[in-house]
């Protein structure tokens, strides 16, 4: 019995796929299907709620009225502003120390109204339990009565811009 040999294969059948390469082929369209959706879903992440902070520095014009030693609050703002009997302008702050609780201006100094803190005229603790002073502020003259205060610098207590 002679055996024909076989036929090669035609050049239009397609070639048989192994089941390693379907597996492969697979994994490879799962993969890429997975990053696609991982794309959109990153791209579709809320986005951060920042709230952008007001500037901590603002420009202020006393007004000519302002007596040395009375204090002016602008509108919004925690610093209380002064100006001495040399025309010296100084900002000192009015958040308390002791909780922050927003202080009164007095006469002979600042009053918390929370726990009873009182500050002499220049900020420094007279009565507890406020642990420390009230900072003062940095301030910069810029224009005829015209002044720079920045509530994110602290300077010196006594430090004044001079007009
Ligand atoms: S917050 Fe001012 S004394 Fe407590």
């Amino acid at each position: 019995m002679t055996t024909t040999p076989a036929a090669p294969p035609s050049r239009l059948e397609p070639e048989p796929v192994s089941r390693r390469d379907l597996l492969g082929w697979s994994a490879l369209g799962t993969a890429i299907v997975a990053l696609v959706l991982a794309v959109f879903g990153a791209a579709r992440l809320p986005r951060a709620a920042v709230v952008r902070a007001p500037s901590r520095k603002f420009k202020v014009s006393l007004p000519e009225a302002l007596l040395p030693g009375e204090a002016y609050l602008p509108p919004g703002r925690s610093a209380a502003l002064y100006r001495d009997a040399e025309g010296g302008v100084y900002a000192i702050s009015r958040v308390c120390t002791h909780l922050g609780c927003l202080v009164n201006t007095e006469a002979d100094g600042f009053h918390c109204p929370c726990h009873g803190s009182r500050f002499a005229p220049d900020g420094a603790v007279v009565k507890g339990p406020a642990p420390q002073g009230l900072p003062w502020f940095e301030v910069a003259r810029v224009g005829p009565d015209t002044y720079l205060v920045d509530e994110s610098k602290t300077v010196p207590a006594g430090t004044k811009a001079v007009a």
